[in-house]
Order: structure tokens, then sequence, then C-alpha cells
């Protein structure tokens, strides 16, 4: 949560940092701040709240010129998303000001000690804590900013990416993160971008180094970059080349990014499983794992730990891994496992599945897991995320970068992901004949199809929209692998047009939802041909029984639930283990539909954001 991006080089630092701003957006929208030092060495600090476009439009006003500059986009935990509470904050003398994302947990104490020593705080915030703490080690212990950052930084708790700007060395900036990221790009002519994540910085260079936890790095337009660790060791700076494209972070035509994330689903699930799976040689593999596939193989059991959308992939997985490869699975709300004192061990294996890689919660239970000798393996989408690299090894998603808020093809390509460990996991137990095998190979070859199949239908997901757009309620039902499908249905819907929707298996209805259901309340039913199927039609009449109105989602050639639902929408038969992939994307569409119906701003959904690096 938050973004922060930074830039020292030639250019004019103000556009620069507003159009990364505008990328990393998705990080939190409450408020927004540049900070520039100009040639006259003025530091000219902007901050308003609300979105970057507000921001741009207060600065338009003033000078804004200068070749260094650092800016935020807040996504507020302490205070509210005023003005002032906006980011970068600055010393009392006006010299320094700071970026911060991430959460200074002892806060309080650094502030009642800073208060005693004559500071006065303006803001509500953690963050500044931060630059009156470097403030007055400078000033006391006549250091430089870097020192007296690591300084502050020894004896600050909690997770932080931040980057400091000071006028009495204009040619500087010092950045430092624990827990948060940070990249640094290495730009032309002695430039560098710091950011949250490489997308402001694409454009320039593809040359970057994703700092890791405690590491301090200076940027220095005459000296260059240099990294230290926080205990004051200098490290060699490790230089990765970004394959990220320009075109995959912007909107490309479509209107806004999660629809343009929800028809890349045929191409995403295709280079999820590009070169993983052969259907004529018949085999699946992934190579980020094959260390681990024995071990895998041998697992008494798996825990997989996630946070939302990617919990429902992890509830899908485990049907996976149980039906096919027979090992019991347990599913974590990461926020729970990390604080119940779970009982692991170095027999168990632990999955993490995150979009982002930096969802705190989801870190924090893979530490936990990591401390008690546990095999932890990631499946994550974003490359050089810290989750990709604490684990011990882990597959990709390949689903490109997922912008909008609300997941949508990361969560398909981690339904694949998963569907291929288990593919390979069973056969390397021995557990999947051949047929079976090579039926779910071939089928899962033919998704991405489907999926486009499905997506031709938008003018059908249109019409059920318009007709349910203004409900104040909605249930989502279903069976087996369809219910993790109904949840990720139910939050796809609340949580971007602000619909109260709730996801259940469909025969747990009876046990007290069924009192919620009149002729108001849509109830979205997943279907689809499958062991649960006639019991589904059950659930259905009884909903139809108390004037529920049925939106049904049902395989191709289906009659009897066509009969008697109010809507329905149909998709391509595959095998049950696959049904997930296809089931989901009706789901994803309605939702689209009615939050921009509804006139809600569905890339940018209130109160969220994109990636969670608080706890
Ligand atoms: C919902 C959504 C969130 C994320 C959750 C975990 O559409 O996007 O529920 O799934 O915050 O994020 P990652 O997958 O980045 O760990």
């Amino acid at each position: 949560m938050c973004g922060i991006v930074a830039y020292i080089g030639k250019e004019q630092a103000f556009p620069i940092i507003l159009k990364g701003l505008k990328r990393l957006e998705y990080r939190g929208y409450d408020s927004a701040g540049i900070a520039v030092l100009n040639d006259d060495s003025s530091l000219n600090n902007y901050k308003r709240s609300g979105k970057v476009s507000e921001l741009e439009e207060f600065a338009a006003q003033h000078d804004s010129t200068g070749t260094v500059g650092i800016g935020h986009t807040r996504w507020a935990t302490h205070g509210l998303p005023n003005n002032i509470n906006a980011h970068p904050h600055v010393s009392s003398d006006g010299e320094m000001a700071l970026i911060h994302n991430g959460i200074i947990e002892n806060y309080d104490s650094l502030r009642e000690e800073l208060m005693s020593r004559g500071y006065v705080f303006k803001s509500e915030t953690d963050t500044e804590v931060l630059i009156h703490l470097i403030d007055d080690i400078k000033k006391n212990e006549q250091v430089k900013t870097a020192e007296a950052v690591r300084i502050a930084l020894n004896s600050v708790i909690g997770a932080y990416a931040i980057v400091v700007l000071s006028k009495d060395n204009p040619n500087q900036l010092v950045a430092a993160r624990k827990s948060s990221p940070l990249v640094v790009g290495i730009g032309k002519d002695g430039a560098f971008y710091l950011a949250s994540d490489a997308t402001p910085i694409i454009e320039y260079t593809n040359e970057v180094v994703y700092m890791e936890d405690e590491e301090i790095a200076v940027v220095d337009r005459n000296d260059g970059l240099r990294i230290f660790s926080i205990q004051d060791k200098e490290k060699v700076p490790y230089i990765q080349r970004l394959e990220l494209k320009l075109e995959a972070i912007e909107k490309g035509g479509y209107e806004h990014f999660m629809l343009k994330e929800i028809h890349e689903q045929p191409r995403s699930i295709k280079d999820c499983f590009r070169g993983r799976l052969n259907v004529d040689e018949g085999w699946v593999k992934l190579g980020g794992i094959k260390d681990y596939e024995s071990k895998l193989a041998k697992a008494k059991r798996i825990i997989m730990v996630a946070c939302g959308t990617s919990w429902h992939a992890a509830l899908v997985g485990e049907y996976l891994f149980e039906d096919l490869a027979r090992i019991p699975v347990e599913v974590e709300y990461a926020s729970e496992f990390r604080y119940r004192n779970p009982i692991i061990d170095e027999d168990d294996i632990v999955i993490a599945i995150s979009q982002s890689g930096e969802t705190a919660d989801t870190l924090a239970a893979l530490n936990l897991a990591k401390s008690k000798g546990a095999t932890i393996l990631g499946i994550c989408n974003v490359v050089g995320s810290s989750i990709s690299r604490i684990t011990h090894a882990g597959s990709y998603t390949h689903a490109g970068p997922e912008i909008g808020v609300a997941s949508t093809k990361a969560f398909t390509a981690q339904v694949t992901v998963l569907t291929l460990m288990a593919l390979s996991i069973a056969r390397k137990k021995g557990n999947l004949d051949d047929t079976k095998f090579r039926r779910i190979i071939t089928e899962l070859e033919l998704i991405p199809d489907k999926v486009a199949k499905i997506l031709e239908q938008s003018e059908k997901h249109e019409e059920i929209s318009a007709v349910y757009k203004d409900a104040r309620n909605a249930l989502y039902l279903g069976r087996g692998n369809s219910f993790p499908v109904a949840l990720e249905g139910a939050l796809k819907l609340k949580e971007i047009s602000y619909i109260h929707a709730e996801g259940y298996p469909a025969a747990e209805m009876k046990h007290g939802p069924i009192a919620l259901i009149d002729e108001e309340m849509p109830v979205f039913v997943i279907a689809t041909k499958g062991p649960s199927y006639e019991k589904v039609v059950s659930n259905i009449q009884e909903v139809k029984a108390r004037k529920g109105k049925i939106i049904a989602v049902i395989t191709e050639g289906d009659t009897q639930v066509k009969a008697i639902a109010d809507h329905y929408i149909e998709i391509p038969d595959t095998d049950e283990n696959l049904a997930p992939l296809l089931a989901t994307i009706p789901l994803q569409l309605i939702s689209y539909y009615v939050a921009v119906m509804r006139g809600a701003n569905v890339d940018q959904p209130r109160n969220l954001a994109k990636s969670v690096t608080v706890e």
C-alpha cells in the first residue's frame, strides 16, 4: 500500500514522478504529493488529498521545476486522508523531505521521545517520526543524511520503503527498505529512478536493482549507486534486466484496466502453461519447483497460505491436490495462520499464493513457516517480488502486470499453476492414470479458446447486469470446486460495485442465508455439469420456491437449469477439475458491468489498494 517514486537526473523531475505516481495509483489513492528541489535550492512540496490528478491540477499553478524530487500516493493507515497527512513530510527546518510506504510500529514511543526534545508534529501519521528522527540524528551526531538514515532505521520497528531528499546535497537521494518493496532504476546519463515497483521505471530503463530488506541505497549524480546494509556493510548492487513491456501496463484501448485484464485471460492462461505442458508428448513440468517435486510427492500434507482472491485460488488448489495428487491440503488465511502458533515442522510444505508477492500477511506467514523448518514455495505473479525471493522455490504465473485493483487474470493464472502442480505431483506419485492425465491436459490446452468464447458473449453479460445493477444484496452459490468460484464472484461484486454479496456452499444456504431470499434477491448459481449437478438443481428449486431470482452459469447444452433459471450464461464443457477456470469468467464480467452501470470507479474501488503491504 502506498506507492513511492523518486527521480534524480538531468530531466525535469516533476512530470516523471507524476507519471510514475499515476502508474502506482493502484497501491493507494487517498492522497498524493511531490516535493521537488529547484535550481535555487527551494524545496517545493505539493500535497493534495484525493487522486494524483488533483495534485496535478494543483501543482500546475505553482513552480514545480527541478531535476530531483520525490513523490507519494497514499493508502491511509494512520490519520485521515487529508492534505496534512499526505506525504512528503518535511523536517521542521524545511531542509529535508521524506516519503514512506509501510508502518512504523514503535512510532508512539519515538514520537514521545522526539516531542520531549522539542519536535512539533503536524500530522497524525506514523511517518512523520522518521523525518524528525533523521533530522535529530543528523544534527546531534553531525553526520550526513545517509548515515543519519542508517542510524535512525536501527531504532525503528516496522515496515518501510523510504526516500529522503535533502537540500544540503541536491545531487543525492537516500532510500531504504524493509518489508515494503523498493526498486532502483539505473537510467542514462547518471539518472536514477526509485519506485515501489518497476512500472514507473520501465519507460526509461530496463536495468534495475531490487533492494533487499534492511538495505540503504544512495543514488548520487556524481558517484552513482551504492548499497549498504543498515549495519553499514557496503554491498555490490545486483543489476537485473526487466522483461516488462510498456504496452503491458497501458489500457490498450479498453475503458478500464479490469476489462482489459478480463479479456487478456485467453492469452494469460496460455502464457502460464507455455513450455510447461506438452499434450502431444504427454507431459507437464514446472521448472521452478523441479527440485522439490519428490518432496511434494512424499508430503503428508501441504498448507496453502494466501489472502483475498489468492485465498480463493488456494481453495481451488485444495480440490485439485486432493483429487489428483491425493495429498491433504489445508488452506489458511495468512493473517490468521501467522498469529495462531500453528503446528509446522520440517516435513511440511507451505505454498504461498500471491499476485503481488508483497502481501504483508502472506509474507509473514511464510517467514514463520520458514523459521520452523518448513519448505516454502511461492506462486506469484510479480517477478522479483518479496515472496518470490524468500521462498525456496516457486512458479511464476506469467499473467503480466495486473493493474485493476480487482484481481481477475491473476486468479485464473494461479489456478492454472495449481492445476499444473497437482498434475505433475500426481504423475510423480503414480496416482493418475494415462487416460485421465491425457484427458485433463488436452482439456487444459483448450481452456484459452473456451475462455475466449465466453468473452464473446459480452452483450448477454451486460443485459443481465442491467437487470441487477440496483440490487442491494446478492448471493453466490456453488458446490465442490465451484464453491471457491462462488466466493470469488461475491468478492468481485462487492469490492467494485459496493453491493453486499456473500458466497456460500449451495447446500449451506438452508442453514441460515435462505432467510434472506425474497423476490428482490439475485442468486448467482454455478450449476455446471459435474458430480453435484443434481444437488445444485435442488438448491436452485429451493431458491425459486422463495421467489429468489436465479442467474445460473451452466454448461452448454444444459436444458434442465435453463428451463428454471431467470437468466443463464452458457460456458463450454470441460473436465470438472478445470471448470473453475471457465465459470469464473461470467462472474468477473457481470461484476465489471454492474460496477460501470453504477458509476463506480472500477479500477480504483474505494478504500482498497492493490498491494496490501500492511497487516
Ligand atoms: C481482490 C483482490 C485481493 C487480493 C489480496 C491478496 O480482487 O485483489 O483480495 O487478492 O489482497 O493479494 P495478493 O494476491 O497480491 O497477495
